[in-house]
């Protein structure tokens, strides 16, 4: 058994009067990778931040290859071979990828910075993770997926030790889970220490060869992962038993009214003559890969992203062309990408979660009293860990982050409810409260379309399963029909539309 490279001990952390971390003792050896999982808020993030030197702990001690150190800041930890990938990501938007990977250690050559080395060098990182990002795109052109294997490029180019990644393939597709996998494995038979921290469990099983759980900032286990199943580590997780995940499927009337209806919609670039329709009380969900055009679809519906053919119609008749038109229609909508489009992180959690539905609140004056008791409201419906209301939303935990979202776009009463990826990033107990929540929304008369990278999410939940594949939809199924391996076919062109076969 070989030793720990790095380790807490006795780690505390409090902001202000909110005490986070209790003591938590950790540790990761080389080459060995090691699990970290909690529910949302049990503070694995922090515990990192702190063991990556990008927050100091209020109490414990660091050690790194078993002497105590003080990592005064991340480029101390960097130095000691330490590298964090963030689960909010950490680029800066407005630079290209290949200066994102060397920023803060440019290649200098006769003291001017070697632009050509440093792209030559980003692409060769960026070949060994099969990514086909330009090293000359900015950012922000990027997707998620694609920032995050950005994110991964810019760690696994430095010197690494350890390698903490919170979170790598909440974004990920499974094509790309996989090759960080291979990645992951190389590193450890390099004896890199890899933590690693997630929510989807049968991954930690996976990849793992030991798992420590976090509850409530207390530590409550190390395993050997081989002794443990999925199902007992949720147990752990959550102290208590785990009901069945999904709920029933209360399916809608065979005549239930079609509330929205989408015919021909070509979004340039990206979609082409997409059809389906979406009935009252109904849950649709939309599969497929990343990069199938899912998302820009529903930009398209809801008139985010300009169209140049097809028609949208809600329940009515009337044509929805514009985002206003949606909103009048009941629709709301749920971005995929918190950061860039659904939150104001710099702001308090008042403001966001009344952000879309101000008209509520007072006319002229915004009524205070009555938005900060709809936050309390939300914070205790959606179970929002928070220290305090007034705390900044950079502050929450991601999961939570993902919840206020949820809890803001209810704000608004909607009809029609168009959520992309829900429970990205979100612990399985919250998960569960989630689909329990669509499912009361569409029983209620609601209509929910849900776009998921997850397929055993869309199997328990969604009454019918549209499947996309490059832009296009290739297949519909229904009731016994959507299984893994349909959902699959249409998504990978082996059935449907456009068939290879
Ligand atoms: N800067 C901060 N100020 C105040 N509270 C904070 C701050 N950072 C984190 N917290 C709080 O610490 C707790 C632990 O958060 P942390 O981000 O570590 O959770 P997590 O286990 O990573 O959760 P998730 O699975 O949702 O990412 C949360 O209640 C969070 O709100
Ligand atoms: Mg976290």
């Amino acid at each position: 058994m070989s030793a720990s490279v790095l380790a807490g001990q006795g780690i505390a952390k409090s902001f202000g009067p909110v005490q986070v971390l209790f003591g938590v003792d950790f540790a990761v050896r080389a080459g060995e990778v090691h699990a970290l999982v909690g529910e949302n808020g049990a503070g694995k993030s922090t515990l990192m931040k702190i063991l990556g030197g990008y927050q100091p702990a209020s109490a414990g001690t660091i050690l790194v290859d078993g002497k105590p150190v003080s990592l005064r800041d991340s480029e101390i930890a960097e130095r000691l071979g330490i590298v964090m990938i963030h689960q909010e990501f950490n680029l800066a938007e407005t630079m290209t990828v290949a200066e994102n990977i060397f920023l803060g250690r440019e290649i200098v050559r006769h003291c001017f910075i070697d632009r050509e080395a440093m792209r030559r060098a980003s692409v060769k990182v960026l070949a060994e993770l099969e990514c086909v990002v330009d090293s000359d795109a900015r950012i922000s052109e990027l997707s998620v997926s694609e920032k995050q294997m950005v994110e991964i490029a810019k760690a696994v180019s430095r010197d690494v030790r350890v390698l903490i990644m919170d979170e790598p393939t909440a974004v990920l597709t499974g094509a790309e889970t996989e090759v960080l996998f291979r990645l992951i494995r190389r590193l450890r038979s390099q004896g890199v220490g890899v933590v690693y921290i997630s929510h989807k469990l049968n991954e930690v099983k996976a990849i793992s060869d030991r798992v420590t759980v976090l509850r409530d900032g207390r530590f409550i286990a190390t395993e050997a992962t081989a002794a443990v199943t999925p199902d007992d580590i949720a147990r752990l997780m959550v102290g208590r038993d785990m009901s069945d995940m999904y709920p029933l499927h209360h399916l809608p009337p065979d005549d239930a009214p079609v509330v929205l209806a989408v015919d021909g919609l070509t979004v340039p670039g990206w979609v082409e003559r997409a059809s389906f329709e979406l009935r009252r009380g109904e849950i649709l969900g939309f599969a497929g890969l990343i990069g199938a055009g899912r998302t820009e679809l529903m930009e398209g519906v809801v008139g985010l992203r300009s169209r140049s053919a097809g028609q949208v119609t809600a329940g009515n008749g009337r044509s929805i062309r514009s985002y206003d038109d949606a909103i009048a229609a009941g629709v709301a909508y749920l971005t995929e990408d918190r950061k860039k489009r659904g939150l104001l992180v710099d702001k308090p959690l008042t403001p966001n979660l009344t952000l879309l539905a101000l008209g509520r609140y007072g006319k002229i004056f915004i009524d205070l009293a009555a938005e900060r008791a709809a936050t309390a409201k939300a914070i205790d419906t959606y179970q929002i860990k928070a220290g305090d209301i007034d705390m900044k939303v950079s502050s929450l935990s991601g999961g939570n982050q993902q919840k206020l979202l949820l809890a803001k776009t209810m704000q608004v009463e909607p009809k029609i409810l168009i959520v992309d990826e829900p429970t990205r990033g979100i612990d399985v107990g919250t998960k569960h409260q989630i689909y329990l929540f669509l499912d009361e929304f569409a029983q209620g008369g609601g209509s929910v379309i849900v776009i998921s990278s997850e397929m055993p999410e869309l199997i328990g939940l969604a009454h019918r399963v549209v499947v996309m594949r490059e832009g296009r939809v290739t297949g519909t199924l229904a009731g016994a029909e959507i299984d893994e391996t349909n959902i699959v076919r249409y998504a990978t062109g082996l059935s449907g539309v456009g068939a290879d076969a």
